[in-house]
């Protein structure tokens, strides 16, 4: 038996403790994964809800605030579909669909492109050759009313991951949002401020000539300029970060081609619903 104030017996003590500890916290991160996922896939959802308007428009509150009937109410408004930004198909099936990660396929380089943008830079090496991306429906019905946009791009101290919502003239903005970001409280992290978020609403995303136009102005924006919301203040890297990022996926190299696609299909359906109205 070793005495208590041995050398030996001391590093037995320690390494038990070590081996027990170590074990704890592995079986607590395996066993807390799913609802971890879990709970990611909800603030990404809650987040796209955000973007569209929905939750303000249906409750009158962001969809932080809304239980979880509410979203699941809410989701019913909501699908989603994978698109070559290339060629602006829609490809995959349920399964890809299902088993979809944005960050995943952005660092395959079998799945990714290098970003080289010259004009709109967001500072990220990659980006995903498919991206999964949302449309807005009334239960019941195929009329899409909104695209909603995963989009990404570096601030200040990371990448800002989010979503942004378009009208159905696929021109105008109904929204942005985050849901993930390392930028500070009360100067970057001001990209979470509803009052900053509801600035979105109505801007227009392309210029006249078609060049992707939206952006945040350094200072408060000038009311009669339809492709400015202010700038975030202090801020001005996650400013122009932001600006970068919608200005990137709005870009031929992002979601051009898709949306082009898109707005002769939301055409086709107009005209085919008018017809079926005579
Ligand atoms: C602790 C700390 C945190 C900061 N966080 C941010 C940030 O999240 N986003 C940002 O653009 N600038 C941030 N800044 C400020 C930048 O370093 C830089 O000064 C600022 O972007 C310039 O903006 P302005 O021209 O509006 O002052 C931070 C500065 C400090 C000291």
């Amino acid at each position: 038996m070793q005495k208590r104030d041995s050398l030996g017996y001391t590093l037995s003590v320690a390494a038990i403790l070590c081996v027990a500890c170590s074990l704890a916290v592995s079986t607590a991160a395996v066993s807390l994964r799913d609802r971890q996922e879990a709970n990611v896939a909800l603030d990404q959802q809650k987040n796209i809800l955000d973007a569209t308007g929905l939750a303000i428009g249906e409750y009158g509150v962001q969809a932080s605030e809304l239980s979880s009937k509410e979203i699941e109410a809410l989701d019913a408004y909501i699908s989603a579909k994978l698109v070559n930004l290339q060629t602006g198909d829609y490809v995959g099936d349920d399964q890809s669909l299902g088993s979809y990660s944005l960050v995943e396929e952005a660092a395959d380089p079998g799945k990714s492109i290098p970003i080289v943008e010259p004009k709109f830079n967001p500072g990220e090496p990659r980006r995903p050759n498919v991206m999964k991306v949302y449309f807005v429906k009334k239960p019941g019905s195929d009329k899409i009313l909104q695209v909603v946009l995963p989009v990404f791009g570096k601030g200040l101290w990371g990448t800002l991951y989010g979503y942004l919502a378009l009208k159905s003239d696929l021109e105008t903005i109904q929204g942005l949002t985050f849901y993930q970001h390392k930028e500070t409280p009360g100067l970057g992290g001001e990209v979470d401020n509803p009052r900053w978020k509801a600035m979105w609403d109505g801007r227009k995303l392309y210029g006249p000539s078609k060049e992707p136009k939206a952006f945040v102005f350094k200072g408060p924006a000038p009311k009669d300029n339809p492709y400015a919301v202010d700038g975030l203040s202090g801020a001005t890297i996650t400013s122009r970060g932001v600006t970068n990022l919608i200005r990137y996926w709005a870009s031929d190299d992002g979601y051009r081609t898709f949306l082009d696609k898109l707005k002769i299909e939301i055409e086709n359906d107009k005209s085919s619903s008018s017809e079926g109205d005579k």
